[in-house]
């Protein structure tokens, strides 16, 4: 797994690098790349490749859209770090983009690699159609928006030091981090011009993985490491975070974690081995340390 996930790193990375070079010069590309490289787990390319092994889907075409998953990825976690926001120095173990160029330049490198994202996606290097491209472009547009991880980070900011239900943090959890996820599900059904009920199934999916994923993380900022987890932790509790953890504790939101794997294995059991890669991704995030 831990090999699976380097080997995609290593490709996105070199991806966005040559698309990164192939542009003009501006001053905001040390910061942008200071965001992307290194580090970063490339967990949500992992899980567009798991999904598109289902489908058949070539495996560089997953490349080139993860990366641009992974451009909207890195401007969301420097933006969340920024003062305004979780206000952390911290991430993957180097100084936050805005402690090391300052919170405007932070701000507009993070705005850049957003609107980088589309420009992927719309560019030839993907060698899909123009119809296929508009519609991952719609999907992305409304993963990253205020349905979904814009709308999901004011919900969390607006929570904190709140009593907050179960549901609520539950949907909020799923827009701030389970869209992303939702569109890496999606995005191989949206290639192959599936059904809107079939991309709708594999969105739902998306969630479900995501919302394991930020339960994961908040399991991390409650008992992980920080030097392990390369950003600062328990600091959740320091901010009053609305977390399942807080509602549930920390047994029972494993428990929930591991009810969300079972759930999301049974709904792909008529792919039979091909869910393998997925099922191993599942369990990865959930024991994962960073
Ligand atoms: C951290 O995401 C922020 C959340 C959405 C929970 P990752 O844990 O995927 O961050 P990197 O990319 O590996 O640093
Ligand atoms: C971040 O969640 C979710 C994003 C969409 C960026 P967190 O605030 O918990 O992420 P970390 O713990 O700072 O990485
Ligand atoms: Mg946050
Ligand atoms: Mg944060
Ligand atoms: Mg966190």
């Amino acid at each position: 797994m831990k090999k699976k996930l380097n080997c995609i790193a290593s490709d996105t990375n070199i991806f966005l690098k040559k698309y990164i070079t192939s542009q003009n010069y501006s001053n905001l590309i040390s910061p942008m790349k200071y965001g992307l490289f290194p580090g970063g787990k490339k967990i949500r390319s992992k899980i567009l490749i798991d999904i598109g092994s289902l489908f058949s889907i070539d495996y560089k075409t997953l490349i080139i859209i993860g990366s641009a998953v992974e451009c909207i990825h890195a401007y969301s976690l420097i933006h969340d770090d920024l003062p305004c926001m979780d206000d952390d120095e911290i991430r993957r173990g180097k100084l936050s983009t805005h402690i090391k160029y300052g919170e405007s330049t932070a701000v507009l490198a993070g705005n850049s690699l957003l609107t980088m994202a589309f420009e992927i996606l719309a560019s030839p290097n993907l060698k899909l159609s123009e119809k296929v491209k508009i519609n991952l472009i719609k999907k992305l547009s409304e993963c990253a928006g205020h349905l979904g991880i814009a709308g999901g980070q004011y919900l969390d900011l607006s929570y904190e030091k709140k009593k907050i239900s179960k549901k609520k943090v539950i949907d909020m959890e799923i827009k701030k981090t389970g869209k992303l996820f939702s569109f890496c599900c999606a995005a191989p059904a949206i290639i192959k011009n599936k059904k809107i009920k079939e991309v709708n199934f594999f969105e739902t999916i998306g969630s479900k993985v995501g919302l394991l994923f930020q339960i994961a993380d908040d399991l991390i900022d409650f008992k992980g490491n920080s030097k392990i987890a390369g950003k600062k932790t328990g600091k959740d509790k320091e901010k009053g975070k609305a977390t399942l953890i807080n509602l549930l504790g920390y047994d029972d939101s494993i428990k929930y974690c591991d009810k969300i794997i079972n759930e999301v294995n049974r709904s792909l059991k008529n792919y039979g081995s091909k869910s393998k890669g997925i099922n191993d991704t599942l369990i990865y995030i959930l024991n994962r340390k960073k």
